[in-house]
């Protein structure tokens, strides 16, 4: 058995990394930990109760976090996911925001990692608020984790949201440094950084439209929500020629070490001032600091096996 809290911020990835995890025959989901990103926290806590909803979940807590990031601030990616982070399809029954907890997100991770020491594999999808106030709140909090798993930053530069900086860092950079250095204790952090989602992982469009077709309930949803994210990849300047997803890959790193190909240890920072950098996550790779490393970063993994994985979570 192995025990999942995930921390996501509700956009079509973020619920296929659900997806992954709610159908993983061994895999028991304490709880999943809501965060401000794609869209504002209660819509994520509403994507989250949806996804439950859809695959037949509803004891999973659900609980609600931060609403900005540590210096106030909140931008989100309606413009590339959907106003409601999930590809705007109607849904004719929504669940009532009653049904999320009133414990607080850092509070139930806190209280998980006592009820559950050295146990808990924390996946997170989102920007890294909840994660940062979780380790100032209770500084042994990452030590009573099992390991931690997180998509976001960048190893080369590439960024999504400026030409620097990829979406979960630049939204909240201070949350990503304390994590960066206030989880050094559970090395390596295991980080999916942007480029190995659009580099080397590249899905062809009949793959995918393949994955779109299957034709059960959930399989339906999946793709119903995937639509506007589509589009706006198949518009994309550099990248139009596949599709590339990305939070998926955390989940399936964590759950299924087995699929990792390629990883590099290193240590990173995030760049906090840069005019024109702030938020890139920069990697030391020459040692010019020469510290140790503070994170695992995966380079390539079994995209097939992953995508089999996906297939199965729908069929
Ligand atoms: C990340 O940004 C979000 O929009 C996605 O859900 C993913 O977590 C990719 O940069
Ligand atoms: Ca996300």
């Amino acid at each position: 058995r192995q025990l999942v809290v995930l921390d996501v911020d509700g956009g079509v990835d973020d619920a296929q990394a659900m997806m992954l995890a709610l159908t993983h025959p061994h895999v028991q989901v304490l709880g999943i930990t809501c965060v401000a990103g794609n869209v504002k926290v209660n819509q994520v806590c509403q994507n989250v109760l949806r996804v439950l909803k859809v695959f037949g979940r509803p004891e999973v807590p659900v609980f609600a976090g931060a609403s900005v990031s540590l210096l106030g601030t909140h931008v989100d990616a309606c413009h590339y996911l959907g106003q409601d982070g999930m590809g705007d399809v109607p849904d004719p029954d929504p669940p009532s925001a009653d049904l999320v907890q009133s414990e607080h997100a850092v509070s139930a991770l806190l209280r998980l990692s006592k009820e559950y020491p050295d146990e808990i594999n924390l996946v997170a999808t989102g920007p890294l608020t909840n994660l940062a106030l979780a380790v100032r709140t209770d500084p042994g909090f990452p030590a009573r984790l099992r390991k931690l798993t997180l998509m976001g930053g960048n190893i080369h530069g590439l960024g999504n949201v400026t030409p620097s900086a990829e979406y979960n860092f630049w939204c909240d950079p201070e949350a990503a440094h304390v994590v960066l250095e206030g989880y050094r204790s559970l090395f390596p952090i295991t980080v999916v950084p942007w480029e190995t989602c659009v580099q080397d992982h590249d899905i062809s469009w009949d793959t995918w439209m393949d994955i779109c077709a299957i034709p059960t309930k959930r399989g339906q949803f999946h793709a119903a929500i995937q639509q506007q994210m589509i589009a706006k990849q198949k518009q994309h300047r550099l990248f139009s020629a596949h599709f590339h997803t990305y939070d998926l890959y955390a989940v399936a790193v964590a759950l299924f070490p087995e699929v990792l190909y390629k990883t590099l240890e290193v240590y990173a920072r995030v760049e906090l001032k840069g005019e024109i950098t702030r938020g890139q996550m920069v990697c030391d790779y020459n040692d010019k600091w020469g510290k140790h490393p503070n994170v695992r970063v995966v380079k390539k993994l079994d995209l097939p096996s992953v995508l089999n994985m996906l297939r199965r979570a729908l069929e």
